[in-house]
């Protein structure tokens, strides 16, 4: 694959440029309007939603449902938002072409990709699971280790990383200044027509994943006042999760079901997998050994399998890993600090059922952004064998990369 992908580059820079740059003008144009959810104000986009109208979670008990967002990022140009949708998808970001943001974070699959772990431009898993995307610009601690603060910092990560995208700044500047196309679309979305430049990168793709909003589930029109919105197994399982039995929500808070918090639960590795130290690396201290952000519940029916280490296959395996009991999968010859909220709840059978029916209540991918038709490179936006391997093979996957 890997080899008919550089065939596809090689023809992609060998056009004429004024070919390219003919095709450019029709194929490509940004977007002038914000994606749905936000408005145009003052030339930029601005988050609309009706927990806006909230106050804080102060007094409303744990687990409110009309309670306020947190801080978030919005405010960035319709047109930067669409740059940073193409360069999303674009494999020409990776080292050799060969995979895209969305190779790892795949509209269809929540933003993630259906692994435990991610498979990047070696062929090889990566540390960890992909995290879903959706609501990330709600997030001030990125990565499952909270190592990194903004999403612009973030995007360094899986760009330079030799086992994700492997690719170098250097690299990454060059193929994307040698492109007529990129050229001017970043002088359109940035008003600046001078060389790309790093910065204008993150922000492109920080605007873009800002704009993946979910907060309009059938759980959301129940907290809006909609009633009927939710069947009474749901309801109950609402009220468990929230519940000072069960304490799902002290962690996972509405609206958005994380509390941006890092917490040490003990949720066990995989077979075989060594021990992942987590966030103590992050903060360096022994109390967080094996603490992990808490992640967003939010469409987490689309995102198996389950955990920094993908080591639950489904939503009832991982509700379930609570009720086994307090530190039940920490190794034998270690310490770990477990968060006073993680209990042994002794919840029933049918109470851990109706958690997970209420968990599929939070699904909403009326937002889902367009995937582009073709891109600047010219490279196919969603490349179909890495899907089709991806969900074909899915544990035991390991690309064959062609030479
Ligand atoms: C090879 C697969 C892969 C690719 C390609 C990839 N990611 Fe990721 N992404 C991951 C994994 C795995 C993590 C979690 C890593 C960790 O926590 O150590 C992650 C984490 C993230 C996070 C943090 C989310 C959170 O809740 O903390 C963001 C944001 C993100 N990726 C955006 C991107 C962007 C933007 C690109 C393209 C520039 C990209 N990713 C490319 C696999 C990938
Ligand atoms: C002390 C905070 C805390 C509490 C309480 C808590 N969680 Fe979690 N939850 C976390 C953290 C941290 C993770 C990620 C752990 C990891 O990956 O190792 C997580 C992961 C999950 C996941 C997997 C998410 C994913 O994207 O892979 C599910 C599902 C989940 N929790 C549901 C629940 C339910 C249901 C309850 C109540 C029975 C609950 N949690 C209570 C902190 C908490």
């Amino acid at each position: 694959m890997r080899s008919f992908l550089a065939v596809l580059v090689t023809l992609a820079f060998s056009l004429p440029s004024q070919a390219n740059e003919v095709d450019a003008g029709k194929a490509f144009s940004l977007n002038s309007q914000c994606p749905a959810s936000f408005s145009l104000e003052n030339g930029v986009c601005r988050l609309v939603s009706q927990y806006q109208f909230y106050d804080s979670v102060q007094g409303r008990g744990v687990g409110g449902t009309q309670t306020s967002l947190p801080p978030y990022r919005d405010g960035f140009s319709p047109k930067q938002i669409d740059l940073g949708r193409i360069l999303f998808f674009d494999p020409l970001l990776s080292k050799d072409g060969s995979i895209s943001c969305a190779s790892c974070h795949q509209p269809d699959k929540g933003f993630s990709d259906d692994l435990d772990r991610s498979i990047g431009v070696t062929g090889e898993k990566v540390a960890r699971s992909a995290p879903t995307l959706w609501n990330v610009a709600f997030l001030d601690k990125f990565f499952w280790d909270a190592r990194s603060n903004t999403l612009e910092e973030q995007a360094m990560g899986p760009l330079f990383d030799p086992k994700e995208m492997g690719n170098t700044p250097e690299k990454l500047l060059h193929d994307l200044n040698s492109n007529a196309v990129y050229k001017s679309l970043f002088a359109e979305a940035f008003e600046h027509g001078g060389d790309i430049e790093l910065n204008q990168i993150y922000k492109a793709l920080t605007a873009f994943q800002s704009s993946l909003i979910s907060l309009n589930s059938r759980y959301d029109q129940y907290a809006h006042g909609y009633h009927q919105a939710l069947t009474s197994q749901e309801i109950k399982g609402m009220n468990v999760f929230r519940s000072f039995v069960a304490r799902c929500a002290e962690c996972h808070q509405p609206p958005l079901f994380t509390n941006n918090q890092v917490a040490v639960i003990g949720a066990p590795e995989p077979e075989g997998q060594p021990f992942d130290i987590g966030a103590e690396k992050t903060f360096n201290h022994f109390k967080m050994k094996g603490g992990f952000k808490v992640p967003t519940l939010r469409n987490i029916v689309k995102t198996p399998p389950y955990m920094h280490s993908g080591r639950y296959d489904n939503l009832r395996e991982a509700v379930a890993f609570y009720n086994d009991g307090r530190g039940n999968a920490v190794p034998e010859d270690m310490t770990l600090y477990i968060h006073w909220h993680i209990t042994s709840p002794e919840l029933t059978e049918d109470e851990v059922d109706a958690i997970v029916a209420f968990l599929g209540a939070l699904t909403d991918e009326s937002l889902t952004p367009r995937i582009p038709d073709t891109l600047p490179s010219g490279l196919p936006p969603v490349d179909s064998n890495y899907q089709q391997l991806t969900n074909t093979n899915n544990n035991n996957l390991k690309l064959n990369n062609g030479h």
